[in-house]
């Protein structure tokens, strides 16, 4: 680790059961500071769980989780809020709330959580929903968008605090190639020009080598491989070397 690129999500040993179902199982990984880590695996290989763990959404049972300078499993629940402003968090199915118009799903964190004057806001809003491409769809509900609009929206919503750490669950699952290629874009976009640090779970792997500096795949709860592509296509595990592998 250099000061130049110092870490900003870890894990240490982790480990985290339900009940008696053990989902993650002693996992390490490292992501840098404005790097793109894609996670791939397939469904309830415990990804999804990795992403609410970093938002501290749950809790390990053992292992460390650092984000930036903080072991978020040693933090108290009065602490938690000033690391998760950190973290923003496209979920998979967008979240948006339904009953208020795009303008006032971006709105409302802006409004909770900083004391940006209603200017200000309206000017945040506007320049986040430039970058995904809406900028003319403020005024729509939820409802009235397409689901490619809908990832967008969401990816608007997870930025509009301007993050410094982005999870992104399925940013592209439903979408067809062009349009999750703009989604892509997106990422690659928000990662070179505000140096975001990427963290996203994807089963497109043509999307994954675009946007990833760096890829963890899981397997059974396990990390069974990380590290560049090339790393990754000569790890010694089979399934590592078979999603990695665009066909
Ligand atoms: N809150 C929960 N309570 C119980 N089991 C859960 C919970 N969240 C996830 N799981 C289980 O953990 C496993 C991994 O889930 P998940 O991380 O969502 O998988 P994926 O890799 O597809 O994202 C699945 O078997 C799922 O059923
Ligand atoms: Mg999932």
């Amino acid at each position: 680790m250099t000061s130049t690129n110092p870490l900003a999500v870890s894990f240490d040993g982790v480990s985290k059961s339900f009940g008696p179902k053990q989902v993650l199982r002693d996992v390490s990984f490292q992501a840098a500071r404005g790097q793109a880590l894609c996670v791939l695996g397939r469904s309830g290989t415990g990804k999804s769980v990795t992403l609410k763990l970093i938002m501290a959404l749950l809790k390990p049972d053992a292992g460390k989780i650092w984000i930036e300078e903080d072991d978020i499993t040693a933090l108290t629940t009065h602490e938690i809020p000033r690391v998760r402003r950190k973290i923003g968090y496209l979920f998979q199915d967008a979240a948006l709330f339904d009953s208020l118009t795009l303008y006032e799903n971006l709105a409302l964190p802006l409004v909770r959580l900083t004391s940006k004057s209603q200017t200000e806001i309206d000017f945040t809003v506007d320049r986040v929903l430039g970058q995904v491409g809406l900028g003319g769809d403020k005024k729509k509900m939820p409802s009235e968008l397409s689901g490619g609009m809908r990832k967008r929206a969401g990816l608007a919503r997870a930025l509009v605090l301007e993050p410094k750490i982005l999870l992104a669950d399925e940013p592209s699952s439903g979408l067809d190639r062009i349009t999750a290629g703009e989604i892509d874009e997106l990422l690659i976009q928000e990662k070179i020009e505000r140096k975001t640090t990427l963290i996203v779970v994807t089963h497109d792997v043509h999307g994954a080598r675009r946007v990833g500096d760096k890829f963890a795949v899981f397997d059974k709860g396990q990390l069974v491989s990380c590290g560049t592509a090339t790393d990754v296509e000569h790890s010694e595990n089979d399934t590592a070397r078979k999603l990695i592998s665009e066909h």
